[in-house]
Protein backbone atom coordinates (compact mmCIF):
# COMPACT_ATOMS: atom_id res chain seq x y z
CA UNK A 1 0.00 0.00 0.00
CA UNK A 2 2.68 2.00 0.80
CA UNK A 3 4.56 1.82 -2.55
CA UNK A 4 1.07 2.86 -4.33
CA UNK A 5 0.60 5.70 -2.34
CA UNK A 6 4.53 6.68 -3.17
CA UNK A 7 3.55 5.99 -7.65
CA UNK A 8 0.28 7.98 -7.07
CA UNK A 9 1.91 10.87 -5.15
CA UNK A 10 4.70 11.03 -8.59
CA UNK A 11 2.04 11.77 -10.76
CA UNK A 12 1.41 15.58 -10.97
CA UNK A 13 -0.78 17.28 -9.49
CA UNK A 14 -4.17 16.92 -11.86
CA UNK A 15 -2.61 14.51 -14.12
CA UNK A 16 -5.54 12.65 -16.36
CA UNK A 17 -6.11 9.04 -15.19
CA UNK A 18 -7.67 7.63 -18.15
CA UNK A 19 -9.38 4.67 -15.93
CA UNK A 20 -11.46 7.03 -13.45
CA UNK A 21 -14.48 6.86 -16.75
CA UNK A 22 -14.01 3.67 -16.60
CA UNK A 23 -14.77 2.77 -13.14
CA UNK A 24 -18.53 1.50 -12.96
CA UNK A 25 -20.72 0.69 -16.13
CA UNK A 26 -22.86 4.05 -15.59
CA UNK A 27 -20.04 6.28 -16.04
CA UNK A 28 -19.00 4.08 -19.10
CA UNK A 29 -22.67 4.67 -20.48
CA UNK A 30 -22.18 8.10 -19.55
CA UNK A 31 -18.99 8.89 -21.80
CA UNK A 32 -19.59 6.66 -24.70
CA UNK A 33 -19.44 8.63 -27.86
CA UNK A 34 -21.05 5.50 -30.73
CA UNK A 35 -24.39 4.15 -29.93
CA UNK A 36 -25.81 1.75 -31.99
CA UNK A 37 -29.80 1.52 -33.00
CA UNK A 38 -32.24 0.13 -34.82
CA UNK A 39 -32.53 2.66 -37.18
CA UNK A 40 -28.82 2.01 -38.33
CA UNK A 41 -29.76 -0.71 -40.39
CA UNK A 42 -30.51 -1.89 -43.66
CA UNK A 43 -31.35 -5.73 -43.36
CA UNK A 44 -31.06 -7.19 -46.99
CA UNK A 45 -33.30 -10.22 -48.41
CA UNK A 46 -33.24 -12.54 -50.97
CA UNK A 47 -36.28 -13.37 -52.72
CA UNK A 48 -37.10 -16.37 -55.08
CA UNK A 49 -39.91 -17.46 -57.25
CA UNK A 50 -42.85 -19.87 -54.85
CA UNK A 51 -45.14 -20.03 -52.34
CA UNK A 52 -43.45 -20.83 -49.30
CA UNK A 53 -40.48 -21.11 -49.74
CA UNK A 54 -37.37 -20.93 -47.48
CA UNK A 55 -33.81 -21.92 -48.85
CA UNK A 56 -31.04 -21.53 -46.81
CA UNK A 57 -27.96 -20.16 -48.01
CA UNK A 58 -25.18 -22.42 -46.82
CA UNK A 59 -22.55 -20.45 -46.56
CA UNK A 60 -24.79 -18.03 -44.69
CA UNK A 61 -26.22 -19.59 -41.69
CA UNK A 62 -29.39 -17.54 -40.79
CA UNK A 63 -29.86 -16.59 -44.59
CA UNK A 64 -32.46 -17.82 -46.56
CA UNK A 65 -33.57 -17.01 -50.24
CA UNK A 66 -37.16 -16.43 -49.95
CA UNK A 67 -40.52 -16.37 -51.68
CA UNK A 68 -42.29 -13.43 -51.89
CA UNK A 69 -45.27 -15.08 -49.17
CA UNK A 70 -41.96 -15.57 -46.58
CA UNK A 71 -40.04 -12.20 -47.54
CA UNK A 72 -43.13 -10.61 -46.59
CA UNK A 73 -43.49 -12.12 -43.31
CA UNK A 74 -39.88 -10.85 -42.77
CA UNK A 75 -40.29 -7.34 -43.84
CA UNK A 76 -43.19 -7.55 -41.13
CA UNK A 77 -41.08 -8.61 -38.39
CA UNK A 78 -38.32 -6.76 -39.38
CA UNK A 79 -40.79 -3.18 -39.09
CA UNK A 80 -42.09 -4.54 -35.28
CA UNK A 81 -38.66 -4.57 -34.76
CA UNK A 82 -37.24 -1.46 -35.48
CA UNK A 83 -35.76 -1.72 -38.72
CA UNK A 84 -36.49 1.20 -40.58
CA UNK A 85 -35.34 -0.43 -44.53
CA UNK A 86 -35.08 -3.90 -46.46
CA UNK A 87 -32.65 -4.15 -49.20
CA UNK A 88 -34.18 -6.72 -52.02
CA UNK A 89 -32.17 -9.10 -54.15
CA UNK A 90 -34.14 -10.96 -56.94
CA UNK A 91 -33.54 -14.74 -58.06
CA UNK A 92 -35.05 -13.82 -61.88
CA UNK A 93 -36.83 -17.45 -62.99
CA UNK A 94 -34.66 -17.28 -66.19
CA UNK A 95 -31.37 -15.68 -67.26
CA UNK A 96 -30.44 -14.34 -70.48
CA UNK A 97 -27.89 -12.48 -72.00
CA UNK A 98 -29.76 -9.01 -71.07
CA UNK A 99 -31.12 -10.01 -68.29
CA UNK A 100 -35.27 -9.21 -69.32
CA UNK A 101 -36.75 -10.46 -65.92
CA UNK A 102 -35.08 -7.44 -64.27
CA UNK A 103 -37.37 -4.84 -66.15
CA UNK A 104 -40.38 -6.65 -66.28
CA UNK A 105 -43.33 -5.71 -64.24
CA UNK A 106 -44.13 -9.10 -63.21
CA UNK A 107 -40.19 -9.82 -61.98
CA UNK A 108 -39.65 -11.07 -59.11
CA UNK A 109 -38.39 -7.87 -57.02
CA UNK A 110 -41.35 -5.99 -59.14
CA UNK A 111 -43.68 -8.70 -57.01
CA UNK A 112 -41.64 -8.58 -53.42
CA UNK A 113 -41.94 -4.74 -53.90
CA UNK A 114 -45.60 -4.64 -54.50
CA UNK A 115 -46.24 -7.23 -51.87
CA UNK A 116 -44.02 -5.87 -49.17
CA UNK A 117 -45.42 -2.28 -49.63
CA UNK A 118 -48.89 -3.41 -49.39
CA UNK A 119 -48.28 -5.41 -46.13
CA UNK A 120 -45.76 -2.85 -44.38
CA UNK A 121 -46.10 0.70 -46.28
CA UNK A 122 -44.02 2.49 -43.41
CA UNK A 123 -41.05 -0.10 -44.18
CA UNK A 124 -38.86 1.46 -46.66
CA UNK A 125 -38.03 -0.72 -49.40
CA UNK A 126 -34.79 -0.16 -51.09
CA UNK A 127 -33.58 -2.06 -54.48
CA UNK A 128 -30.62 -3.11 -55.87
CA UNK A 129 -30.49 -1.96 -59.52
CA UNK A 130 -27.64 -4.24 -61.51
CA UNK A 131 -27.80 -7.09 -64.30
CA UNK A 132 -25.70 -9.67 -62.43
CA UNK A 133 -28.08 -12.02 -61.14
CA UNK A 134 -30.35 -11.43 -63.99
CA UNK A 135 -27.70 -12.44 -67.17
CA UNK A 136 -26.87 -15.87 -67.86
CA UNK A 137 -23.46 -14.97 -68.25
CA UNK A 138 -23.48 -13.14 -64.31
CA UNK A 139 -21.69 -10.21 -65.64
CA UNK A 140 -23.29 -6.92 -64.18
CA UNK A 141 -23.69 -5.58 -67.57
CA UNK A 142 -23.86 -6.08 -71.01
CA UNK A 143 -20.78 -7.93 -72.91
CA UNK A 144 -18.99 -6.98 -76.14
CA UNK A 145 -19.72 -10.03 -78.05
CA UNK A 146 -21.24 -9.97 -81.77
CA UNK A 147 -23.60 -11.85 -81.78
CA UNK A 148 -26.16 -9.42 -80.73
CA UNK A 149 -27.49 -5.72 -82.15
CA UNK A 150 -27.93 -4.52 -78.43
CA UNK A 151 -24.25 -5.67 -77.43
CA UNK A 152 -22.48 -4.21 -80.34
CA UNK A 153 -18.75 -5.29 -80.33
CA UNK A 154 -16.02 -2.48 -79.82
CA UNK A 155 -13.26 -3.60 -81.94
CA UNK A 156 -10.86 -2.28 -79.45
CA UNK A 157 -12.22 -4.29 -76.40
CA UNK A 158 -11.79 -7.90 -75.96
CA UNK A 159 -14.89 -10.34 -76.49
CA UNK A 160 -16.34 -10.62 -72.84
CA UNK A 161 -15.51 -7.01 -71.78
CA UNK A 162 -18.55 -5.35 -69.86
CA UNK A 163 -19.61 -2.57 -72.02
CA UNK A 164 -20.45 0.86 -69.88
CA UNK A 165 -22.83 3.09 -71.83
CA UNK A 166 -24.72 0.42 -74.00
CA UNK A 167 -25.47 -0.99 -70.09
CA UNK A 168 -26.91 2.64 -68.64
CA UNK A 169 -30.51 2.51 -70.21
CA UNK A 170 -30.72 -1.09 -68.60
CA UNK A 171 -30.04 0.49 -65.56
CA UNK A 172 -32.13 3.45 -66.26
CA UNK A 173 -35.52 1.08 -66.81
CA UNK A 174 -34.85 -1.43 -63.95
CA UNK A 175 -34.81 1.80 -61.81
CA UNK A 176 -38.13 3.06 -63.49
CA UNK A 177 -39.42 -0.67 -62.90
CA UNK A 178 -38.89 -0.98 -59.54
CA UNK A 179 -40.08 2.49 -58.73
CA UNK A 180 -43.63 1.41 -60.85
CA UNK A 181 -43.74 -0.97 -58.61
CA UNK A 182 -43.30 1.46 -55.51
CA UNK A 183 -39.93 0.77 -54.14
CA UNK A 184 -38.55 3.64 -52.22
CA UNK A 185 -35.03 4.02 -53.17
CA UNK A 186 -32.87 2.36 -55.77
CA UNK A 187 -29.02 1.09 -55.25
CA UNK A 188 -27.54 0.78 -58.22
CA UNK A 189 -24.15 -1.77 -57.73
CA UNK A 190 -23.22 -2.32 -60.88
CA UNK A 191 -20.41 0.38 -61.13
CA UNK A 192 -20.73 1.50 -64.49
CA UNK A 193 -19.63 4.76 -65.12
CA UNK A 194 -22.14 7.40 -65.25
CA UNK A 195 -25.09 5.44 -63.92
CA UNK A 196 -25.94 7.69 -61.06
CA UNK A 197 -27.00 9.97 -63.66
CA UNK A 198 -28.56 7.34 -66.15
CA UNK A 199 -31.22 6.49 -63.14
CA UNK A 200 -31.88 10.02 -62.45
CA UNK A 201 -32.60 10.81 -65.67
CA UNK A 202 -34.73 7.86 -66.48
CA UNK A 203 -36.27 8.03 -63.24
CA UNK A 204 -36.90 12.46 -63.30
CA UNK A 205 -38.18 11.79 -67.19
CA UNK A 206 -40.83 8.98 -65.63
CA UNK A 207 -42.04 11.50 -62.85
CA UNK A 208 -40.09 9.57 -60.34
CA UNK A 209 -37.96 12.58 -59.20
CA UNK A 210 -38.43 11.89 -55.73
CA UNK A 211 -36.92 8.61 -55.39
CA UNK A 212 -33.94 8.99 -54.05
CA UNK A 213 -30.70 7.18 -55.06
CA UNK A 214 -28.02 5.28 -52.60
CA UNK A 215 -25.32 4.83 -55.21
CA UNK A 216 -22.86 2.22 -54.43
CA UNK A 217 -20.21 5.01 -54.47
CA UNK A 218 -17.24 3.10 -53.65
CA UNK A 219 -16.80 -0.78 -54.60
CA UNK A 220 -14.52 -2.79 -54.46
CA UNK A 221 -13.39 -5.78 -56.24
CA UNK A 222 -13.21 -7.94 -52.98
CA UNK A 223 -13.22 -11.26 -52.23
CA UNK A 224 -15.85 -11.41 -49.46
CA UNK A 225 -18.61 -11.41 -51.79
CA UNK A 226 -18.24 -14.96 -51.92
CA UNK A 227 -21.15 -16.49 -50.16
CA UNK A 228 -23.24 -13.63 -51.76
CA UNK A 229 -22.79 -15.12 -54.77
CA UNK A 230 -24.21 -18.38 -53.48
CA UNK A 231 -27.24 -16.61 -52.16
CA UNK A 232 -27.96 -14.14 -55.08
CA UNK A 233 -26.69 -17.16 -57.60
CA UNK A 234 -24.84 -14.12 -59.35
CA UNK A 235 -21.21 -15.02 -59.81
CA UNK A 236 -20.22 -14.18 -63.10
CA UNK A 237 -19.58 -17.63 -65.67
CA UNK A 238 -15.97 -16.17 -66.38
CA UNK A 239 -13.05 -13.54 -65.77
CA UNK A 240 -13.81 -11.52 -62.59
CA UNK A 241 -15.15 -7.90 -62.27
CA UNK A 242 -11.99 -6.12 -61.87
CA UNK A 243 -12.75 -3.89 -64.68
CA UNK A 244 -15.60 -2.32 -63.02
CA UNK A 245 -15.03 -2.43 -58.85
CA UNK A 246 -12.17 -0.89 -57.57
CA UNK A 247 -8.94 -2.10 -56.64
CA UNK A 248 -8.99 -2.87 -52.45
CA UNK A 249 -5.43 -0.91 -53.33
CA UNK A 250 -6.79 2.46 -53.57
CA UNK A 251 -8.15 5.06 -51.14
CA UNK A 252 -7.49 8.40 -52.80
CA UNK A 253 -9.72 6.83 -56.35
CA UNK A 254 -12.09 6.37 -53.72
CA UNK A 255 -12.95 10.37 -53.51
CA UNK A 256 -12.72 10.51 -57.29
CA UNK A 257 -15.57 7.98 -57.62
CA UNK A 258 -17.63 9.82 -54.85
CA UNK A 259 -17.39 13.35 -56.31
CA UNK A 260 -18.43 12.00 -59.36
CA UNK A 261 -21.73 10.20 -58.32
CA UNK A 262 -22.28 13.32 -55.80
CA UNK A 263 -21.87 15.12 -59.10
CA UNK A 264 -24.38 13.14 -60.65
CA UNK A 265 -26.87 13.83 -58.57
CA UNK A 266 -26.54 10.20 -55.58
CA UNK A 267 -28.85 10.84 -52.08
CA UNK A 268 -26.36 8.46 -50.60
CA UNK A 269 -22.88 7.12 -50.87
CA UNK A 270 -21.78 3.82 -50.06
CA UNK A 271 -18.55 1.82 -49.23
CA UNK A 272 -18.15 -1.71 -49.45
CA UNK A 273 -16.93 -3.89 -48.05
CA UNK A 274 -16.62 -2.34 -44.66
CA UNK A 275 -14.41 -4.10 -42.81
CA UNK A 276 -11.12 -3.78 -44.71
CA UNK A 277 -12.34 -0.50 -45.64
CA UNK A 278 -12.79 1.41 -42.50
CA UNK A 279 -10.29 3.87 -43.65
CA UNK A 280 -12.55 4.67 -46.52
CA UNK A 281 -15.83 5.19 -44.90
CA UNK A 282 -13.44 7.55 -42.72
CA UNK A 283 -12.29 9.46 -45.53
CA UNK A 284 -15.72 9.71 -47.45
CA UNK A 285 -17.20 10.87 -43.58
CA UNK A 286 -14.53 13.68 -43.77
CA UNK A 287 -14.77 14.68 -47.43
CA UNK A 288 -18.62 14.45 -48.22
CA UNK A 289 -20.34 15.79 -44.51
CA UNK A 290 -23.21 16.53 -46.91
CA UNK A 291 -24.28 13.28 -47.81
CA UNK A 292 -25.63 9.96 -45.99
CA UNK A 293 -22.73 7.37 -45.64
CA UNK A 294 -23.64 3.64 -45.98
CA UNK A 295 -21.46 1.14 -45.52
CA UNK A 296 -22.05 -2.68 -47.02
CA UNK A 297 -21.17 -4.89 -44.08
CA UNK A 298 -21.28 -7.85 -46.43
CA UNK A 299 -21.59 -11.27 -46.69
CA UNK A 300 -17.76 -12.70 -46.20
CA UNK A 301 -17.96 -10.74 -43.47
CA UNK A 302 -20.94 -12.11 -41.87
CA UNK A 303 -19.70 -15.85 -43.12
CA UNK A 304 -16.68 -15.32 -41.13
CA UNK A 305 -18.10 -14.40 -38.16
CA UNK A 306 -21.22 -17.13 -38.62
CA UNK A 307 -18.40 -19.72 -39.03
CA UNK A 308 -15.98 -18.81 -35.81
CA UNK A 309 -19.13 -18.55 -33.69
CA UNK A 310 -20.39 -21.98 -34.26
CA UNK A 311 -16.76 -23.46 -33.65
CA UNK A 312 -17.03 -21.98 -30.26
CA UNK A 313 -13.67 -19.73 -31.23
CA UNK A 314 -15.68 -16.35 -30.81
CA UNK A 315 -18.70 -15.25 -28.43
CA UNK A 316 -21.11 -14.24 -31.89
CA UNK A 317 -22.88 -11.43 -29.96
CA UNK A 318 -20.11 -9.40 -28.39
CA UNK A 319 -18.22 -9.65 -31.62
CA UNK A 320 -21.19 -8.47 -34.32
CA UNK A 321 -21.95 -5.57 -31.71
CA UNK A 322 -18.47 -4.32 -31.70
CA UNK A 323 -18.01 -4.48 -35.43
CA UNK A 324 -21.28 -2.55 -36.09
CA UNK A 325 -20.14 -0.15 -33.98
CA UNK A 326 -16.35 0.11 -35.09
CA UNK A 327 -18.24 0.86 -38.59
CA UNK A 328 -20.23 3.19 -37.63
CA UNK A 329 -17.29 4.84 -34.78
CA UNK A 330 -16.00 5.12 -38.50
CA UNK A 331 -18.09 7.26 -40.03
CA UNK A 332 -21.21 5.33 -41.39
CA UNK A 333 -24.42 6.87 -40.86
CA UNK A 334 -26.38 3.07 -41.98
CA UNK A 335 -25.09 -0.22 -42.10
CA UNK A 336 -26.51 -3.12 -44.30
CA UNK A 337 -26.14 -5.75 -42.74
CA UNK A 338 -27.06 -9.95 -42.39
CA UNK A 339 -26.79 -9.31 -38.38
CA UNK A 340 -29.70 -6.63 -38.26
CA UNK A 341 -32.51 -8.40 -36.62
CA UNK A 342 -30.18 -10.22 -34.24
CA UNK A 343 -28.48 -7.24 -33.36
CA UNK A 344 -31.69 -5.20 -32.70
CA UNK A 345 -32.76 -7.88 -30.04
CA UNK A 346 -28.89 -7.96 -28.66
CA UNK A 347 -29.22 -4.22 -28.12
CA UNK A 348 -32.89 -4.27 -26.72
CA UNK A 349 -31.36 -7.26 -24.35
CA UNK A 350 -29.06 -4.28 -22.95
CA UNK A 351 -25.91 -4.89 -25.58
C1 LIG B 1 -24.16 -7.34 -57.29
C2 LIG B 1 -23.89 -7.24 -55.84
C3 LIG B 1 -22.91 -7.94 -55.11
C4 LIG B 1 -23.12 -7.63 -53.75
C5 LIG B 1 -24.19 -6.72 -53.70
N1 LIG B 1 -24.64 -6.48 -55.01
C6 LIG B 1 -21.89 -8.91 -55.52
C7 LIG B 1 -20.93 -8.60 -56.58
O1 LIG B 1 -20.67 -7.44 -56.91
O2 LIG B 1 -20.39 -9.57 -57.12
C8 LIG B 1 -22.34 -8.17 -52.61
C9 LIG B 1 -23.05 -8.21 -51.29
C10 LIG B 1 -22.47 -9.11 -50.27
O3 LIG B 1 -21.42 -9.75 -50.48
O4 LIG B 1 -23.09 -9.21 -49.20
N2 LIG B 1 -23.69 -6.29 -58.06
ZN1 LIG C 1 -23.67 -6.70 -60.40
Amino acid sequence: AEAGRTAVASQAPGAYRARRLRTTPGLRAMVRETHLSPDDFIYPLFVTHGQGVRRPVRSMPGVAQLSVDQAVREAEAVAREGIPAVLLFGIPAHKDPVGEENFAPDGIVQQAVRAIKAAVPELVVVTDVCLCEYTDHGHCGLLNQGDRPEARPHPHLEEGYVLNDETLPILGRVAVSHAEAGADIVAPSGMMDGMVQALRQALDEHDFSHIPIMSYAVKYASSYYGPFREAAEGAPKFGDRRTHQMDPANAREALREAALDVAEGADFLMVKPALAYLDVIHRLRTHFPQLPLVAYNVSGEYAMVKAAAANGWLDERSVVLETLTGIKRAGADLIITYHARDAVRWLSEGG
